[in-house]
Order: C-alpha cells, then structure tokens, then sequence
C-alpha cells in the first residue's frame, strides 16, 4: 500500500517547499523532490496544490447524549465529513455525568468511537470531584493516553464545576502532567439572566445570546487564568469568543503565564445578528455557547490568531437537526446547544484567512494543526509533513471553490450555519494513514479504520513548567526556636 504525491508544494507550519511526498503503510517515508518511488505505488498529481498536515480538529462531540437528546452527527458520519474537508484527527470529549466513574464514562466513549473513519482522541471532563476522580484522573494518564481533562463554568444544574472543583482538578492534573481546559462562561450569571429574559417574556433564540452577554465569557475565562495561575498550572481556554476573553489570554501570556486559546471557524465569520432571524428554526439552528457575537469580537479573534495569542482553531462540532432543536420552541433554555461545521473549518479559515491576507499558508497550517499536535503532544506523528509522521494528508488546492449547503455536504445534519458561502480553497484529496479517504469528490471513508491515539503526558512545555516551579517553591522562613515573643 504505497503512494506518492507528485508535484506539489509542501507547506508545513515552518516552510513552503517543492517536494514529492512517498507513503507507505500509513507513514510518511519520503519528502524529496523528484523521489523515484516504486513502480506499483498509486501516483496522485499535486500539481499547483499544496500538500499539508491533515487539519486537527480539538473540539468536537460527535453522538454526545446533551440536554436530553444525542447528536445527530456520529463517529463515522463525523470523521467522514472531516475528511472532505481535510480534517484527519478530531479530539472529542468523554463528558461523564456528575457522580458517575470517569473511566465507565472514557469505555463508553471508546466503544462509540470504534466506527470513526480517521484517528481520534479523547478529552475527559470533570463534572464533580471525590477522591475516586482524582485516582481515576492518574488511571486515564497512566493507562488510557489521556492527557487532557475539560471542565464546564456554565450549564449550572448539569455538568457546571465551581472554582473549588477547578482548584482541585488543576492541581491534579498538574501532578500528572495533563493539560486543563475550560468552557469559559460565568453559568451562575448565564441562569440569572436566563430567569430574567424568561421572566419579560423573551422565549425565543435571541434570549440565548442576550443571557450569555460577552462579560459572562470574559469573567470566567480570566477567574481560570488566575485559578491556573495560583497554582502555576497552563491552561487552554476551549471555544474564545470575545475580546475580553481575547485579552485575558493576551495578559496572562505578556506576563509570562503558558495560557492557550481556541477559537470556532464560524465565531470569527458568523455574527450574532443570525438569533434575530424571523423563521424561528433558522435561529435555533445558531443556537450554541458561548454564542455568536457583535461583529466586532470577529476582529479580535482574527487579531489573537495573527499575534499568536490564540493558537488553534476548532468546530465544537455537536449537530442537532430540526425536531430536537424544537425541543426549544417555548423555550430558549430547552434549545440542544451546537453547532456544525466539520466538514467546512479548513475551507472557511483559508478563504477568510489566507484569502484575505490575515494569514499565510503556513500560519494557516500551525493553526489548523500543528498548534493543535503541539500543545495535546501528538506532534510531530500528527501536524507536520516529515519522514516518519503519520501520513494523514491534505492536498490542497487553492484555486478550487464551492459553496457550502446542507444540500451537498456530508455532515449527518439538516442545516448548514454557512449555507450559501462561498469559499476559495478546498481539500482535493485527503488522505488518511496513508490511504485516500476524499478523492476528486469521491469519499471513500471506511467504518471503524480510525484508531484511538494515546496521548503521553509531560508535553515538553510541562517539564518546562515543571522545573520553573520547582525552582520557585516557597520556602518557610526558619526561626530560632528560642526567640522571645516581645510583648
Ligand atoms: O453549544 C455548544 N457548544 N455545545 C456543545 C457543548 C459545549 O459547550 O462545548
Ligand atoms: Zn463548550
Ligand atoms: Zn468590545
Ligand atoms: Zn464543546
């Protein structure tokens, strides 16, 4: 099983360079120009295309069982999809409901993985804390390769944690050499205010926005920062959609803090005008947290990713169609939160971004995937083009267009957040493990060919991390023993 992409320019998060790419048994065994490889390998012309690292999707919740209905959108139809759209790796999250044992959750979240088409991972949350989360904390670093753990501030009365379970997970995590990340959203503030708009009358998709205003974003993310920062712990702040947020991030990493963002292809081009939409269906279709924003929010997330301040880009990818988004018809609160968009992340952020001169091509690779590798210590067998990676592989081609529609995609939803878009820049192949899973508009993905990637703990930032606290650990101060209390 050997193929060799000939022709094209290999961009990586570093470097643009003319080379042929040569895979054989799912590996990436040569990157060399005018590589003469076997004859029997299958050739796939790259020419005028660029050949970058699959894209790495670190947020999504394919088939996730939320407020009380299941995604639409499941392992094989999800991976799928992301394979159209160049998408090779999804990290997904494995949310166990409060009291229940963190690794019965991660078995039940591996069994509905097995049908994945292409690679996968899991996150684990935090819902609640007991000595049994801590142990199970040390058993899924130890020997399940998770080395992440979430943590909700909002969806109070469900899966919300307050700072005292933050604290404590932190600080666990900390001693593994596991990264925290939070969904940032003050969820005392989100009910307060969900009462309010309720209580005049304001039953419709808007009042999802108005009762998740920027400030509820902005405090919760800055009251992580400083929770991690008491403890010299990094944290990674899932799904930024404010400049408040933004700036948090951008302070605690001027001062030195390892803090890292991620941001949703569709917050940096979708705004919230969309919950003002007169068919109630479509509005509720936007219905996700935190939610769309004033346009102005758009610059500063494009601006965090220019500055390096946020560092990966992700689709929380969680699909409801219509009947279970109805659940909500009387009542915002009662709205499946999500959104999709698997399918569409890489085409969006290259023709907003690098069609637009606010990213290069390789700025677009390091935040469609190598940040992602990097920071979640799967680099550099993911998000690089080099011999030995995994040949999990996307063959762009820049001058390709379509418009997105829920009427041609492959995600398993009956709405597009960007029907009508149209985007400059598309996946013309991708490959995964070294086989081709999206053709020339053919996809070819396989039920079950995705393996589950263990994550090690101790990225190298960790040991980093490590050996600066170590070096600042506070010391008592050591007093004679004799010394008189003066009056
Ligand atoms: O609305 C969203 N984002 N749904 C999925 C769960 C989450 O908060 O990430
Ligand atoms: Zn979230
Ligand atoms: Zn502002
Ligand atoms: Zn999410």
């Amino acid at each position: 099983m050997s193929i060799l992409i000939r022709g094209g320019t290999v961009v990586t998060a570093e470097q643009s360079f003319r080379a042929d790419v040569y895979c054989e048994n799912g590996i990436v065994a040569a990157v060399e120009d005018g590589f003469t490889a076997p004859a029997s390998a299958e050739v796939v012309d790259a020419g005028g295309m660029y050949v970058m690292p699959g894209g790495i999707d670190p947020h999504t919740h394919m088939e996730l069982p939320f407020m009380g209905t299941v995604a639409s959108e499941d392992f094989f139809t999800g991976t799928s999809a992301g394979a159209a759209g160049g998408t090779t790796t999804i990290i997904d999250f494995v949310i166990p409901s409060p009291q229940q044992s963190l690794i019965e959750a991660y078995k039940q979240w591996r069994s509905w993985g097995e049908k994945a088409a292409t690679d996968y991972s899991f996150h684990v949350a935090v819902t609640w804390w007991s000595d049994q989360v801590r142990e199970e904390m040390g058993v899924l670093t130890r020997e399940h390769g998770v080395n992440s753990f979430k943590h909700f501030m909002a969806y109070k009365g469900a899966i919300m944690v307050d700072d005292g379970v933050l604290l404590n997970s932190f600080a666990r995590a900390q001693e593994l050499g596991a990264l925290c990340t939070v969904h940032a959203e003050n969820g005392d503030a989100v009910f307060h205010l969900q009462k309010k708009m309720l209580d005049q009358g304001i039953t419709g998709p808007e009042g999802h926005a108005l009762s998740r205003p920027p400030q509820v974003e902005g405090e919760a993310a800055q009251r992580a920062i400083a929770i991690a920062n008491v403890l010299g712990a990094p944290v990674y702040i899932v799904h930024v959609s404010t400049e408040q947020a933004t700036q948090a991030i951008a302070r605690a990493r001027a001062a030195g803090h390892r803090v890292f963002g991620e941001v949703l292809a569709q917050q940096l081009v979708i705004d919230e005008s969309v919950y003002q939409h007169p068919n109630w269906q479509t509005a509720a279709a936007y219905v996700m947290s935190p939610p769309f924003r004033a346009k102005h929010h758009q610059d500063a997330l494009w601006a965090g990713l220019t500055s390096g301040n946020l560092q990966t880009t992700a689709t929380d990818h969680c699909c409801f169609c219509a009947p279970q988004k109805a659940a909500g018809r009387d009542n915002f609160t009662k709205i499946p939160n999500g959104t999709g968009g698997i399918e569409d992340r890489m085409s969006v952020l290259w023709h907003h971004g690098v069609g637009t001169g606010r990213l290069t091509p390789n700025e677009f690779v390091r935040i469609t995937s190598t940040n992602c590798a990097q920071i979640f210590n799967l680099h550099p067998r993911k998000g690089t083009v080099q011999v030995g990676a995994d040949a999990d592989l996307v063959i762009w081609d820049p001058e390709g267009t379509r418009t997105i529609s829920a009427k041609t995609h492959h995600q398993n939803v009956d709405f597009n957040i960007y029907e009508g878009m149209e985007v400059k820049g598309l996946a013309r192949h991708t490959l995964s493990q070294g086989k081709l899973v999206w053709t020339d508009g053919d996809l070819r993905t396989v039920r079950g060919a995705g393996r589950y990637i263990d994550r090690p703990c101790f990225p190298p930032v960790f040991k980093a991390i490590d050996l600066y606290n170590d070096l600042h650990k506070p010391v008592g101060v050591d007093r004679e023993v004799a010394t008189a209390v003066t009056p």
